[in-house]
């Protein structure tokens, strides 16, 4: 079942995202080549702590850690470390901030010093992508426009769409239905009604969309070792179009 959101819950999600935003642009400053994940772990702890929230994802089904940090091959669900970034690497930080029981999930890709053309490029097109994904969010539309319009351009772009990971609904758990795949048809799939909240959140790779699980059971990498990207934004439904909970340039 779908639960749609009221106003006044929308609201208090804003709050939640204005705060993840903060937080992505603290960890925007600190990533560098010799940074740990670990670190930047431990600091979004403190921040959301020191601002009355807490990381929903930890202790998330059984989840450790308040951060998936996710880095090159990585896919998404990284666990932090205490190994230090390196130049050039690419690393996905994602969190879900809980405010007052109100929930944002989103996930932002860094570059780690000087990333080479074609990591850049991955991450413009991942990002693009998912306002792509993002400009189909439309009362009356269908999930399947979403992914169509993420996998039709990606794929264009000579990259592919992780299959294995959706985006989902959100609400006082951090996932519910609906899931949201990155790739389909259009015109398919349950129909965007207002008061929904969604995340969009594509995992693109440079090379083969396959995922394999590493032995922690929680981290999921590209099979060919070829680097992935993700961007992922919370957003509500309504008849005026999305609003974006978790925006860094409209805060
Ligand atoms: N933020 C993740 C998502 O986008 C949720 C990860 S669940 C966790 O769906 F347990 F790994 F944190
Ligand atoms: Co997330």
């Amino acid at each position: 079942m779908i639960i749609r959101k009221s106003k006044r819950e929308i609201e208090a999600m804003k709050k939640a995202g204005d705060l993840l935003v903060l937080c992505h642009k603290e960890i925007a400053k600190m990533i560098k080549p010799g940074i740990t994940t670990m670190e930047i772990d431990t600091f979004v702890e403190s921040f959301l702590k020191k601002h009355g929230a807490t990381p929903e994802q930890k202790g998330y089904n059984d989840y450790p850690y308040a951060t998936c940090a996710s880095v090159n091959d990585e896919i998404c669900h990284g666990f932090p470390r205490n190994e230090k970034l390196n130049d050039g690497d690419i690393v996905t930080i994602d969190l879900v901030v809980n405010l007052n029981g109100a929930l944002a999930d989103s996930a932002w890709t860094y570059a780690v010093g000087n990333v080479d053309d074609e990591g850049k490029r991955l991450m413009e097109v991942t990002k693009t992508s998912l306002y792509k994904g993002i400009e189909q969010a439309q009362v009356g539309n269908r999930i399947g426009d979403i992914g169509h319009a993420i996998q039709t351009y990606a794929e264009a772009e000579g990259f592919s769409v992780v299959r294995d990971f959706t985006g989902h609904g959100i609400g006082p758990t951090i996932h519910e239905a609906p899931q949201i795949p990155h790739f389909g048809l259009p015109n398919k799939g349950p129909r965007l009604r207002e008061g929904m909240v969604i995340t969009i959140e594509p995992m693109i790779n440079e090379g083969k969309w396959e995922s394999k699980m590493d032995a922690n059971n929680w981290t999921a990498r590209t099979i060919d070792k070829s680097r992935s990207a993700q961007y992922e934004h919370t957003l509500a439904i309504t008849k005026e179009g999305p609003i974006i909970l978790t925006d860094q340039d409209n805060d």
